[in-house]
């Protein structure tokens, strides 16, 4: 496993990693040259530069692979809900893809309202969350496969969507009442429309960014606030949530720097479900992390960026093989999870939908807490990468 750490923590003989995706060109102060610390120097060097924080690999785990670490881990905690009834992913997927949809139009409306300085449609906002509110009651996987598989192209709109989504779902899962839960879905959706106000030729740069057009980019959290205050029936608590959404525990974020539980929870919340929808989205291809591998590089930014209880809940929450995962089998065949089984996160539910050469087969469900005991027993052994196939992937788990 990898951990993030302060950069005064390394030590001769550590090894710094990198990790992947465009997260990080926003963090400066991250030092990712992959490689040993050979000594003392080197780490009194790397202060002296300005860097302040290092992913390196950790022993705690040993060799294990990520799976059964976050399935130790997992097991080892008795924090979250017991499992509840829900609707079978069956029936909820056709309701919930209709939500998605019209999430998906509403966030076009919102950010083009911002754009043109135009008053928001608060009403169909709190329609828009509500509907992803029931969609989470009735079978979060459903919602968790869309943020991963569904086909829209412009990411701004589907980050929009898949953070409140993934918000609503987490709190679900902690608990929240139904009227907390719509207004983080109306916080997720809104949480980034500070962005409109930062030109364009910033927000999508492909190099990184220089010190003056970072720092333009962190200002998006009170432009968002500047834009919402403009409409007075926005809650406060909405507000905040935007204003602090970039906030980290060891108090390294922004804009406020504040730390641990002095920010607000809805954005402590958005927070975790933003940075696993930047991981895990292919805004380029080649940089989208597979939803295991993310919730491992979450769990190792626990202490710096998250609560460790509260990124604990959110593996815990979205399970080893969250729902939406393509994953290799032992018998070399190709599955979606669509299922996750909190109680045994190993052995969520699987649509098998290709053989070994990844050529399309008749699909076939396994639940795989109730297989037979014997020979022909099927597990998962790793996620794989869908990136090539996704267009097809989200077609296997609507058709029945
Ligand atoms: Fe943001």
């Amino acid at each position: 496993m990898i951990k993030k750490i302060p950069i005064e923590a390394l030590k001769p003989g550590m090894e710094v990693v990198q990790v992947p995706g465009e997260l990080w060109q926003h963090l400066p102060y991250l030092y990712c040259e992959p490689g040993i610390i050979e000594s003392e120097t080197e780490v009194a060097r790397l202060v002296e530069l300005g860097y302040r924080e290092a992913f390196v690999t950790t022993e705690e785990a040993g060799d294990l692979s990520d799976e059964v670490h976050l399935e130790r881990l997992i097991s080892g905690s008795e924090i979250g809900r017991e499992p509840r009834e829900r609707t079978p992913f069956g029936q909820a997927i056709a309701s919930t893809m209709v939500t998605y949809e019209d999430a998906m139009v509403h966030a076009m409306q919102i950010v083009q309202d911002a754009k043109l300085g135009r008053k928001m449609d608060y009403a169909t906002s709190l329609k828009t969350a509500s509907a992803i509110v029931e969609s989470a009651v009735s079978n979060p996987d459903t919602l968790v496969c869309l943020a991963k598989l569904s086909e829209f192209d412009d990411y701004t709109y589907t980050h929009c969507i898949n953070v409140a989504a993934i918000s609503v779902v987490f709190g679900e899962f902690i608990g929240m009442s139904r009227d907390e839960l719509v207004l983080l879905g109306v916080a997720g959706m809104m949480h980034d429309l500070g962005k409109t106000t930062v030109p364009a030729r910033i927000i999508n740069k492909p190099g990184p960014l220089t010190g003056p057009e970072r720092e333009e980019v962190r200002r998006h959290p009170q432009f968002g606030c500047d834009i919402l205050r403009h409409n007075r029936d926005i809650p406060e608590r909405v507000i905040k949530a935007v204003m602090h959404h970039h906030e980290r525990y060891n108090g390294s974020g922004y804009p406020a720097g504040l730390s641990r539980k002095d920010i607000p929870a809805f954005a402590r919340i958005l927070c975790l479900a933003d940075v696993y929808d930047a991981l895990t989205s292919d805004r380029c291809y080649k940089d989208a992390i597979l939803p295991n591998k993310a919730l491992g590089i979450m769990y190792g930014m626990r202490d710096q960026d998250f609560d460790p209880t509260e990124v604990q809940l959110f593996i815990k929450c979205l399970g080893i093989f969250p729902a939406g995962s393509f994953v290799k089998l032992n018998t070399g065949q190709y599955a979606l999870v669509f299922e996750t089984n909190s109680r045994e996160p190993l052995n969520p539910k699987i649509r098998i939908v290709m053989d070994e050469k990844m050529n399309p087969i008749h699909t076939r469900d396994v639940d795989l807490t109730a297989q037979p005991e014997g020979d022909g027993t099927i597990e998962i052994l790793e996620c794989a990468d869908p990136s090539a196939y996704r267009k097809n992937l989200m077609n296997y788990l609507t058709r029945n």
